[in-house]
């Protein structure tokens, strides 16, 4: 195998389309984007991914890498465009549909066609297959097709490409082997091999299972907040139990992955997917629970101004997609909160940003909402001077809240609530 073609270039498919080019592979990557085509054959990167700039820029100008709007004809072809979901909670496959028949012009015998995308289990079978197959070439006999799902994490996805196990499942077991062979050339981990059907279902349980765990973590803590005790305290303690991960609780569950993918299981099996709905929608309710809390710790102000700091879905990333920080500050301001927000990760948002200072000034409360670095590091005295109120609402459970009420702040902490904070403070 020589040639591939990816189809889609983002965070997935331009690191993916990058490492098979430094590997040898003369590699044409397809986006719809005009913008995202021409600055990646500039040898630009549009994503902000460690070590991929150096790498990209190499590819491209020895012309193993080029982009195309239109896909080439190529040994195997790597499918890798996004698959949200729609507003009732279904799988949106339009990308992935609009991708299959755009290679259906460069198909010949022989070729090896990979989907990447998360995608609801049968996809491979029921949706990709028939589309292929529209060329006149038979899938498992003139055609190859496999599904291997990508489970890189943003800020490492370069390292993880080459160290993380795969798991590559093949519509027939030759397209497996097929498939093994081309990830074998840049992938150190372990690479397993099963069905197509087998694979789409490993990746989608992977988040669904961080997802159900979160949302059983968030249910908790608001029970200890009714109790009147600490969530945090219980989860640590719990864990003592050589057998027991209780996760963490927060203000919600964002991103593309976790907050999506659970939903492609509630729209294919309506009658078996009870708890992974309750769970989703548990995790989907937090933000309106935040957003109650920070009313009632506002309650005897009148024109409350809140200091929003954080908007990313998760730690130190740019990323706000689905984040539930946007939707807790967004809430906040149709109720007539005054917000200003501060995350030192994101520069574009539907709500108004400010620098740290000026977020801060004249605030009635701080509410942290996302466990970037850079926020462990806030002195409470120098907040403080700021402030209009000496309120802080923690819901990450990363602030040294002895600290912050030794600077005279009245602490409240997701999952222990304003009593039990004040309980900590004092053990
Ligand atoms: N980003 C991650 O960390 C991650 C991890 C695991 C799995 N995934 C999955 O990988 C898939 C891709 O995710 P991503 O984060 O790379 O998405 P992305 O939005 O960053 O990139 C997808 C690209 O595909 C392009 N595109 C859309 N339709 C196209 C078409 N018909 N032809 C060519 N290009 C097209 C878009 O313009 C976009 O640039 C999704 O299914 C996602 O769930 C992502």
């Amino acid at each position: 195998m020589k040639t591939i073609c990816v189809v889609g270039l983002g965070y997935i498919g331009l690191p993916t389309a990058t490492i098979l080019a430094a590997g040898g592979m003369k590699v044409t990557g397809v986006d719809v984007r005009p913008e995202i085509v021409d600055a990646i054959n500039r040898g630009e990167i549009y994503i902000d991914e460690p070590g991929l700039d150096t790498l990209l820029r190499s590819a491209v100008s020895s012309g193993s890498l080029r982009a195309s709007l239109a896909p080439a004809p190529a040994d195997a072809f790597i499918i890798a465009v996004p698959t949200p979901i729609t507003a009732d909670h279904g799988a949106d496959m339009s990308c992935v549909v609009g991708a299959a028949e755009s290679i259906l012009p460069c198909l010949r015998p022989g070729n090896l066609v990979i989907l990447e995308s998360t995608s609801p289990p049968g996809t491979c079978r029921d949706l990709l297959r028939p589309i292929l197959e529209r060329g006149g070439l038979a899938v498992g006999t003139d055609l190859f097709l496999a599904y291997c799902p990508e489970r890189v994490l943003p800020g490492k996805i370069l390292e993880e490409l080459v160290r993380n196990d795969r798991v590559v499942g093949g519509i027939t077991a030759e397209s497996a082997v097929k498939a093994r062979d081309l990830y074998a050339r840049f992938v150190k981990g372990e690479i397993v091999l099963t069905s197509a059907t087998t694979a789409e279902m490993i990746k989608i349980v992977e988040n669904t299972f961080r997802d159900v765990n979160i949302a059983l973590a968030n249910e908790i803590a608001l029970q200890c907040e009714q109790l009147g005790i600490n969530f945090w305290e219980v989860a640590r303690n719990a864990n003592r139990h050589p057998r027991v991960n209780v996760h963490q609780a927060g203000p919600g569950v964002g991103g593309h992955c976790i907050a999506v993918d659970p939903w492609f299981l509630v729209e294919s099996f309506p009658d078996a997917s009870g708890m992974i709905r309750c769970a989703r929608e548990r995790n989907d309710s937090m933000p309106a629970h935040v957003i109650d809390t920070a009313l009632t710790l506002l309650a005897d102000v009148k024109k409350p101004r809140v200091a929003v700091l954080g908007l990313a879905y998760k730690a130190d990333v740019d990323d706000t997609r689905e984040s539930p920080a946007l939707k807790v500050a967004a809430g906040l301001r149709d109720k007539g909160v005054e917000i200003l927000c501060y995350d030192p990760h994101v520069r574009k948002a539907p709500v108004p940003l400010a620098p740290p200072k000026e977020c801060l000034a004249g605030a009635d409360l701080a509410l942290l909402l996302t466990d970037h670095t850079e926020f462990r590091q806030l002195d409470p005295a120098r907040v403080a001077e700021h402030m209009r109120h000496r309120r802080v609402y923690d819901t990450r459970n990363m602030l040294d809240h002895r600290a912050w009420a030794t600077a005279g702040f009245e602490v409240t902490l997701l999952g222990a609530g304003r009593s039990a904070s004040r309980r900590e403070r004092r053990s």
